[in-house]
Formats: structure tokens, C-alpha cells, sequence
């Protein structure tokens, strides 16, 4: 009988993708994937380490599961992922229930550690090898069969702000070679992907270079363009300072290039973004945000920020609170900063918790309402939406609109691959409500 594999995914896309390779690697040597996590043979718990306390929480888990696998045999306690990579020995000593911790550059190694598993004995493979990690999925067929997909075409970072664990977690940038890339596309449009989302930490510093030419994830973008049965290209995460001049053209000659960019600028203040190492002006980021909109004025923003990053005075949020009001972003990330170990902001002063809290409250207010405000402007429109899948226990589709907002909505099973033409009804916050107006399938975008 088939072992069952669980993988507890938390953090971002790039470990929901790794996620879903490791389940296929693990295949291939009798491990199949299971949704009941209380039966598992093998327990993987793919982390994160971006803020807070991301090693407690690891722990936390590894209690949960020790309770649930009480009365019955133990799973083989894998711990993947960006903690496994910053934290790898220390975490075994710490904890005898883990068996194997495992960086993100070594998933090409997972068979071999399962397969010479031996219990009550540890094992830690958190080398950087990304190269042999992309050699080795290369060989092996991403099918994962959903009508949205990610795709890495890159991986790590080599810039260094001064308040992030990414460069330490998943270590120097590293782009894969673009035909494999587009074959990993070709199975997944095979396998009936409709939308890919391209995927990296610094996704717009891809840069392949074979007989002399540089390719750019523009390249890539025209590439995946002339595959028919592909219906919508995304990319995230990206960096102001790699978004050049050929990506930007993409947005006039793409039509497949969806109108929504996720950019994060951090903060208003040039004075923190210099201080936070990030390379590029809030002018320079409103230069982008103009020409982007010059070639298109229905391309919509989000982004990411960080408040309250030691130095950061009532000045210098005023300055993030006056961006945010310029670009009415519509759909964004807010944190607290919070000190990762071994990066330079480490061991900076901190602002006080309170001064922190009220300034976060704040800029959410203005966040969330533009948000709100946003999804309201569909209501009794009729919006195109890429129907993605059923929702489990109701009797309603789930997709997406063009600027990635979540529709649920009644409708015929028969459209999920399909992009229809959804009426709004009610919005909220998070998503917009509505109903199938045409089950005919629609051109793409
Ligand atoms: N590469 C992307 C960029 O440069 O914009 C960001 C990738 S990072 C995985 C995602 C987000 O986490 C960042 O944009 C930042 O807002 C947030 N983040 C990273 N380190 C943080 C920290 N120490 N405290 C709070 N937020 C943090
Ligand atoms: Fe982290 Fe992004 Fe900065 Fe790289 S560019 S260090 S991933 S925030
Ligand atoms: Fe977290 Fe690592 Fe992604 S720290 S955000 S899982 S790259």
C-alpha cells in the first residue's frame, strides 16, 4: 500500500509551488499525497521566516502534531523550507521529534533522505544547490492540474535590504534556463492551465544568457503569449528597480499580460527606503506607476509596506500615508517591521509598540477603504472571470477577475477552464458576488 505524504504549507507562492513538486518527487518512491493530516506516514511542514516569531510557531506545530500522532505511529517529521534553511542544526538539537530538516535549494535530495530514512536518527540537508534542485525537477512532469498555476523561473536574491531573511533563506539569485521553462509550461498548459503565474523573489531580475543573448522575463512573457489554449500570464513578486523598459512594453503589446501589478515600494520616505537598502526612490516608483498607466489606464497596483522601520518618524510614515493616497493601491500587504536574525536591521533600535500600532491601524484604514472602495465600483457590472474550481459544500464556482480579486458566484460546473462573464451583485472587503450571465467561453483578456 501507497505510504501517504501531508505538507503543511505556510508563506509564499514559491513554497506553495515547491510544495506541489515535492509531492511529485515524492511519487516516485511510493509517497502519495493525502489531505487528512491526521493519517500521515510522512509530516512535512514547509515554513516560513519572513517576520515574526517563525521558528516558535515551527515548534508550535511540531506540539500539534506530536498530540494528534499520540496514540499512533509517528510520522517521519520533515521540516522544510526558509526556517529549516536559517535555523537547520539548531532546530534537531532543540527538538528529537524532527526527523529530517531540509532548505529549499536541497528538495532535490527529499527521495533520497526518505528512502535511507532510518528511525530515531536525524538528518539535515540544507546545502545551496540550486542548480541540481532545477537539474532534477526538470526531469520530472509538473502536473499540477489546477486552472491557475505558478511557475518559478527564478529563485533567491542578491540585494540585500537591510531588514529581509530571503537572500540567507533561499541565498544568491539563480534563473532557470528559459526552455525549460517554457516545457514546464507546455505540460502544464497540456494538463489544462489556463493562467500561470511566473514566480520568483526577484521574478523581474530573471536573466538567462545562452550563445550570447540575454533573455528577460519579457522573453518570457512574449513566449508564453503564443501558446493558444493559455488564457492569462501573471508574475509576482517584483522589484521597482528591474522593472525595464521591454516589461513595461508588454503591457501595450501583451494582450495576455493581466492589468494588475503587484509592486511592493516598502515605504513613502526616500530617507527609510535608503536606510532599508531598497535601491530605488518613491520617484522613481511613481515614474513607473505614470507609465504604466499612460499605456493602459486600467492597470491597477498593489503593493507591500513596511511601517514603523527603525528611524522611521511621523514625517516619513506621513510621506507612505501621501503615497498611498496618490496611488489608490487596491489591494495590499502591511506589516509592523519585525527583526529577522542575521540581517543588517537586526539589532536596530526599535519604535515602540504603540507609536507602531496606531501608525499600521492607520495606514490600513486608508488601504482597506480604497479596497473596499474598489470592489464596490463592480457591483451591477459585469466583470470577466476565469473559472478556477467548484467551492467545497456550496454550489458555487470560484475565479478570478482581471486584477486578481476573488469572485464566487452561481454557476455551471461545466465553465471551471473557462472565462466568463460574471454580474456583480455585492462585494466585500476580499471578494465580489455575483452570478454567470454567458456560459459561452470568451476570448482571452
Ligand atoms: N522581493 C520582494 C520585494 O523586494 O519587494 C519582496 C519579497 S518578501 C518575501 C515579501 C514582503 O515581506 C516584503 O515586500 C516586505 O514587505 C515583507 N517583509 C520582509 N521582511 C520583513 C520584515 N523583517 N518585517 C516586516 N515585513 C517584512
Ligand atoms: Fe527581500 Fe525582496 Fe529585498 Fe530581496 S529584494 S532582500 S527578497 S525584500
Ligand atoms: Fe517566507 Fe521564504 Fe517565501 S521566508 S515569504 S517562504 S521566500
Amino acid at each position: 500500500m501507497a505510504k501517504k505524504i501531508f505538507i503543511k504549507t505556510f508563506g509564499c507562492q514559491m513554497n506553495e509551488y515547491d510544495s506541489n513538486r515535492i509531492y511529485d518527487s515524492v511519487k516516485k518512491i511510493g509517497f502519495q499525497k493525502t489531505d487528512d493530516y491526521k493519517n500521515a506516514d510522512c509530516f512535512v511542514l514547509n515554513t516560513c521566516h519572513i517576520r515574526d516569531k517563525a521558528k516558535e510557531k515551527v515548534y508550535h506545530e511540531i506540539g500539534r502534531v506530536k498530540k494528534i500522532y499520540k496514540q499512533k505511529n509517528k510520522p517521519i517529521m520533515v521540516i522544510a523550507g526558509c526556517v529549516a534553511q536559517a535555523e537547520n542544526q539548531e532546530m534537531l538539537k532543540r527538538e528529537s521529534y524532527i526527523d529530517i530538516v531540509i532548505g529549499p535549494q536541497s528538495y532535490h535530495k527529499i527521495n533520497e533522505v526518505l528512502k535511507k530514512f532510518v528511525p530515531d536518527t536525524q538528518k539535515e540537508e540544507t546545502e545551496f544547490d540550486t542548480i541540481s534542485k532545477f537539474e532534477y525537477f526538470d526531469k520530472i512532469e509538473n502536473k499540477s492540474n489546477k486552472v491557475s498555476t505558478f511557475l518559478t523561473i527564478q529563485e533567491g536574491c542578491d540585494k540585500f535590504c537591510h531588514f529581509c531573511v530571503v537572500p540567507f533563506t533561499r541565498g544568491p539569485e539563480y534563473s532557470r534556463p528559459l526552455k525549460k521553462i517554457l516545457h514546464e509550461a507546455e505540460t502544464l498548459i497540456k494538463n489544462g492551465a489556463k493562467e500561470i503565474t511566473l514566480l520568483g523573489q526577484n521574478v523581474n531580475a530573471y536573466s538567462y544568457i545562452e550563445n550570447s543573448k540575454k533573455y528577460r522575463i519579457s522573453n518570457l512573457i512574449n513566449e508564453l503569449e503564443k501558446f493558444s489554449e493559455l488564457k492569462r500570464i501573471r508574475y509576482t513578486t517584483s522589484h521597482p528597480r528591474d522593472m525595464t523598459d521591454d516589461l513595461i512594453d508588454c503591457y501595450a503589446n501583451n494582450k495576455k499580460l493581466m492589468p494588475f501589478v503587484h509592486l511592493p515600494i516598502q515605504s513613502g520616505s526616500n530617507k527609510i527606503l535608503k536606510l532599508m537598502n531598497r535601491k530605488h526612490t518613491v520617484e522613481e516608483y511613481i515614474n513607473i506607476y505614470e507609465r504604466l498607466k499612460k499605456i493602459n489606464s486600467k492597470i491597477e497596483f498593489s503593493s507591500d509596506f513596511i511601517i514603523s522601520y527603525p528611524g522611521e518618524t511621523n514625517n516619513d510614515f506621513d510621506d507612505t500615508l501621501n503615497l498611498v493616497k496618490k496611488i489608490k493601491f487596491i489591494n495590499s500587504y502591511s506589516f509592523i517591521f519585525s527583526p529577522r536574525p542575521g540581517t543588517k536591521a537586526a539589532t536596530l533600535k526599535l519604535i515602540d509598540n504603540k507609536t507602531s500600532k496606531e501608525r499600521l491601524n492607520e495606514i490600513q484604514k486608508y488601504l482597506f477603504s480604497h479596497q473596499i472602495n474598489k470592489n464596490r465600483s463592480f457591483q451591477g457590472k459585469s466583470v470577466e472571470v476565469l473559472v478556477e474550481n467548484r467551492i467545497e459544500d456550496q454550489l458555487k464556482l470560484f475565479g478570478r477577475n482581471k486584477f486578481n480579486n476573488s469572485v464566487i458566484f452561481v454557476g455551471d460546473e461545466n465553465n471551471i477552464g473557462k472565462t466568463v462573464k460574471v454580474k456583480i451583485e455585492s462585494t466585500n472587503q476580499n471578494s465580489l458576488f455575483g452570478k454567470i450571465e454567458n456560459s459561452k467561453d470568451m476570448k482571452a483578456a
